[in-house]
């Protein structure tokens, strides 16, 4: 194995402060229940932006508590990459936008589209340009408003997703931690599993459109659910292969967190304990690309990874997409 071109440097999460649990679903007229939701999915419940978050907004506060674990500052940023699927305006990326808020005025700064595993593109992506010398420092963020795109009337939906964001310092490595391995894969022949119909350049917004909801998030989720365990296995196999690995030899195993179903399959399937996988989507929901940087912020924060641990992340998501890391702390 050769030596990690790049490592993480510091983690920071922003999450609304609002919460709302599985039985305020009453209240908006959703017909479901604190039962059925955590028995299909394990999700208690989420975080939801108030008047003013955005997802700029939240993105900048787990940007400043990464840059401040990390010892960086604004001007040391070369490249700022923000992976969403929902971003703020529809031009120009919501990446500036984060740039200016950072005052970042030295960085190149870009959204990545690859819904729940865009942080992992992300990283694979600013990993690359370090290695090829045109970064020193990356910033990757995770950060979504699923509240703003999902139908508040489609109890399919509606009761799986939350706000919140994830970033991460990525620097330069100089010894044997860091990026160990990583995979991505992507089958847009599944695209129709999970997407929102109307509304973008193929089919621009109207007035119908607005009163149908067909601007909204659309999900297949039995057929999700099957792709999902599938690709999370091959995603998690194709890692640890790389880094010429085992299950046996991952200290904690971080994978999107969508449905704890998913999450037991795949730590099954990888050979890893559940008490080496770290769960938190009883608290946050499916925050897309937050899901995973969130969670690794509170595995750091509560010393479930430390220097020398070997961590597994796992991701899939609309496109589809999948992706995989194993990172040395
Ligand atoms: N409350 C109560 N009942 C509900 C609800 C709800 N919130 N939602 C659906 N139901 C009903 C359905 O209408 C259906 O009723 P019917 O049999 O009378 O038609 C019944 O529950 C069963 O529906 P299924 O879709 O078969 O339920 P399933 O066991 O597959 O669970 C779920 C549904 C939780 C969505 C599951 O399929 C799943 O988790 N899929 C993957 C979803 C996912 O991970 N999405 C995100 C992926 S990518 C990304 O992160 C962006």
């Amino acid at each position: 194995m050769s030596r990690p071109t790049a490592y993480f440097a510091g983690t920071g999460m922003g999450v609304p402060a609002r919460v709302m649990t599985n039985h305020d679903f009453a209240a908006i007229g959703i017909d479901t229940s604190h039962e059925w939701i955590v028995e299909r999915t394990g999700i208690v419940e989420r975080h939801i932006a108030g008047d003013g978050e955005t997802t700029c907004s939240m993105a900048a506060d787990a940007s400043r508590s990464a840059m401040a674990r990390a010892g960086v500052t604004a001007n040391d940023l070369d490249i700022i990459v923000l992976a969403t699927a929902t971003p703020d305006r529809l031009l120009p990326a919501t990446a500036v936008d984060l740039q200016a808020t950072l005052g970042a005025t030295q960085a190149a700064a870009f959204d990545l589209s690859a819904a729940c595993s865009g942080w992992l593109y992300g990283l694979t992506v600013a990993e690359g340009m370090i290695a090829a010398g045109s970064a020193e420092t990356a910033l990757v963020v995770g950060a979504e408003k699923m509240s703003a795109i999902v139908n508040w009337k489609d109890r399919n939906t509606c009761v799986l997703f939350g706000d919140g964001a994830g970033a991460t310092v990525l620097k330069r490595s100089t010894g044997s931690r860091g990026i160990l391995s990583s995979f991505m894969r992507s089958d847009g022949s599944l695209a129709d599993l999970l997407y929102r119909p109307h509304g973008g350049a193929s089919v621009p917004m109207t007035e119908a459109i607005l009163a149908e909801g067909s601007h909204l998030v659309k999900m297949a989720g039995r057929e999700v659910f099957k792709a999902a365990v599938r690709s999370m296995a091959e995603a998690a196999d194709r890692a640890l292969a790389g880094a010429r690995m085992t299950g046996q030899d991952i200290d904690l195993m971080i994978p999107h967190q969508a449905n704890v179903r998913i999450i037991e399959s795949t730590a099954k399937h990888a050979g890893i304990p559940m008490d080496k996988v770290f769960v938190n989507v009883d608290r946050y929901g499916n925050t897309s690309s937050a899901s995973i940087p969130i969670a690794v912020d509170e595995a750091m924060q509560a010393g479930r990874i430390q220097d020398g641990s070997t961590v597994l992340f796992v991701a899939f998501g609309a496109g589809f997409t999948s992706a995989s890391m194993v990172v040395r702390f």
